[in-house]
């Protein structure tokens, strides 16, 4: 007997159009986006105005991306599943410091300086000394760690929004541990700002009544050889915005005192690396 589609069998239907997927995890991945969407539209059933929003909502959400504005990350962002994916590929282990989200606006290239350099270029703000160490979980310097720091500035915009008004390495820098494992440079105190909500991601949020601020912060990516790349923040504790990120992306790991000492104010945080994979694959083998 054929089976044909009906409203109760439709997953399934669908599902055993992909018994031939040659690649298994492409199988996987395909049947559960499948049972899960069926699902959601068997629970929501959707009028087909409804349907026709959904379809151009995520029209626009592609038009307006290009290879500066990222409107499907800041989607998958403010749904909460770039953090979950996040969190599920860097389950925290003991001592090692929390991943947080990229975020669009990282731009690979940024300058290396020389540990206590100036990376606010417009000197628009407080200044704010930030300075730890980089080890490994154990608490062991790291040397040869590169972090890449970027931020906004004083008033709330990354240099790459800002094309023509900021110069386009504001805020931004590569710093290179020596043997101590230690990091120090000068910055600006970070601000909030919103999210950019002139897209559809911003109707999403105006129509679900969710304000955009994410709470001030500082990006780093810390990288070693042999070591996992940590992708974090650091956040400025008692912020107004640290329960209500729009990105989900706070972690109460990451949350630190900018005490103000004399004209600045002064973070200090230290960033322990996991061992990479393929390090750790060689460790269980011998
Ligand atoms: C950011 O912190 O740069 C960011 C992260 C996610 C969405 C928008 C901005
Ligand atoms: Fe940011």
């Amino acid at each position: 007997m054929v089976n044909y589609f009906t409203e109760e069998n439709s997953a399934e239907t669908v599902i055993e159009r992909l018994k031939d997927t040659p690649d298994p995890r492409l199988k996987e991945i395909m049947t559960a986006a499948i049972r899960h969407l069926h699902a959601f539209v068997k629970e929501v059933e959707p009028t087909l105005e409804e349907w026709m929003q959904a379809i151009q909502w995520l029209t626009r959400v592609g038009q307006i991306s290009d290879d500066k504005r990222q409107e499907w990350i800041l989607a998958s962002d403010t749904l909460g599943v770039s953090m979950l994916v996040e969190t599920i590929n860097h389950r925290s282990i003991e001592g090692a410091t929390e991943a947080t989200v990229l975020g669009p606006f990282f731009v690979p290239g940024s300058p290396d300086l020389p540990m206590g350099a100036d990376i606010c270029l417009d000197k628009k703000g407080e200044r704010c000394l930030c300075e730890g160490v980089v080890t490994d979980q154990r608490g062991r310097p790291l040397e040869g760690a590169v972090l890449d720091v970027w931020m906004g500035n004083a008033e709330g915009f990354y240099a790459v929004q800002q094309p023509g008004v900021q110069d386009e390495m504001n805020l931004r820098g590569r710093f290179t541990t020596g043997p101590d494992g230690k990091y120090w440079f000068w910055t600006t105190k970070p601000v909030p700002y919103p999210i950019p909500t002139d897209g559809p991601v911003g109707d999403m949020l105006r129509a679900t009544d969710r304000q955009p601020y994410r709470p001030a912060h500082v990006h780093f990516m810390v990288s070693a050889p042999g070591y996992e790349t940590l992708t974090t923040h650091v956040f400025p504790e008692g912020d107004p915005f640290l329960d209500k990120d729009p990105v989900f992306g706070v972690k109460e790991s990451l949350v630190i005192p900018f005490p103000k000492t004399g004209d600045h104010v002064h973070a200090v945080y230290d960033f322990a690396l996991k061992p990479d994979v393929a390090v750790k694959a060689a460790a269980a083998a011998e």
